[in-house]
């Protein structure tokens, strides 16, 4: 898929007549452009369901939402929602693809491969190299999936940050837990860096945002614990000065915006492949 980038006609034309709908209950900028182009590069035509201006305002239930346009003749829902399960339940009462763009604090499934594919394309591997995610794990959909799919693919995941944010059960799927940003990124090959979700804490976790970030953030200084050649990740979106310095996000070895640009590549293959693709699509 990523190959269709680099052609001057960045399209093909494997999903023409299918139609894909963003149905985002939640705010977002990369997942859902990401799906919107995935979606155009491979031909399908896509429609933006526009929460504000909807009937979901009137008070019409998720279901009947999505039987409506399903009665539309639509193939796929990309969904996001704040309530865990919300995509699950929708693929068991719908005809269509039903794919979870992201629920409340459970799983975000197509971060979780495009952060995988990104390390994967950079370091050649996946087995054995020491990730460390750092930050509210707690709240973290993004840390979930990553969690699953690195340490399937024999990875040593690290979860750092402060006891409140980085739940003990974290350990039964794998992960060492750190408590201290030092120990936590020692050598590591990667170090994943998330964003402190206000949206989501229902109670004070820390004291402040100023204590969080000279306890936590991520500096060219403290670059130096890991290993020299480390990848800095980062899912979006960032804050500039609290989890992450402006130098480090911006700096030789961050991949954040390669992130970004995978992730289109990494949607189109799931769409493709949900369309029963099996082969490379040609021309
Ligand atoms: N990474 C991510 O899910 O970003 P958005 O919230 O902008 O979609």
């Amino acid at each position: 898929m990523k190959d269709i980038f680099t052609r001057s006609v960045k399209k093909v034309p494997a999903l023409m007549g299918k139609t894909v709908c963003n149905l985002f209950f939640e705010n977002s900028t990369r997942t859902r452009t990401s799906f919107e182009i995935a979606a155009k590069r491979l031909s399908a035509d896509v429609v933006n369901f526009n929460l504000a201006t909807s009937s979901v305002a009137k008070g019409e239930s998720i279901l009947d939402t999505a039987r409506t346009i399903q009665a539309m003749g639509v193939d796929y829902i990309i969904m996001r929602h704040s309530c865990p399960g919300a995509p699950h339940m929708l693929s068991q009462r719908v005809n269509m693809s039903v794919i979870n763009a992201g629920d409340g604090a459970h799983e975000h499934p197509t971060q979780g491969l495009l952060d995988t594919f990104t390390i994967k394309d950079r370091k050649g591997k996946i087995e054995g190299l020491k990730i460390a995610i750092v930050g509210d794990i707690l709240h973290s959909r993004v840390a979930r999936s990553d969690v699953y799919a690195l340490t399937r693919l024999g990875a040593k995941v690290s979860l750092v940050g402060p006891s409140t944010l980085v739940p003990q059960w974290f350990r039964t799927l794998g992960c060492e837990i750190h408590n201290d940003l030092k120990t936590g990124i020692k050598d590591a090959d990667v170090i994943n860096l998330l964003r402190i979700q206000l949206e989501r804490q229902q109670s004070n976790l820390f004291p402040s945002i100023r204590e969080y970030r000279l306890l936590y953030g991520l500096d060219q200084e403290r670059m130096a614990w890991a290993k020299p050649d480390a990848l800095i990740m980062h899912p979006g979106p960032v804050n500039r000065g609290v989890e992450i310095s402006q130098g480090v996000a911006d700096g030789p070895q961050s991949v954040i915006d390669e992130q970004v640009t995978n992730g289109i590549a990494v949607r189109m293959a799931i769409l493709y492949l949900l369309a029963g693709g099996t082969a490379p699509p040609g021309n």
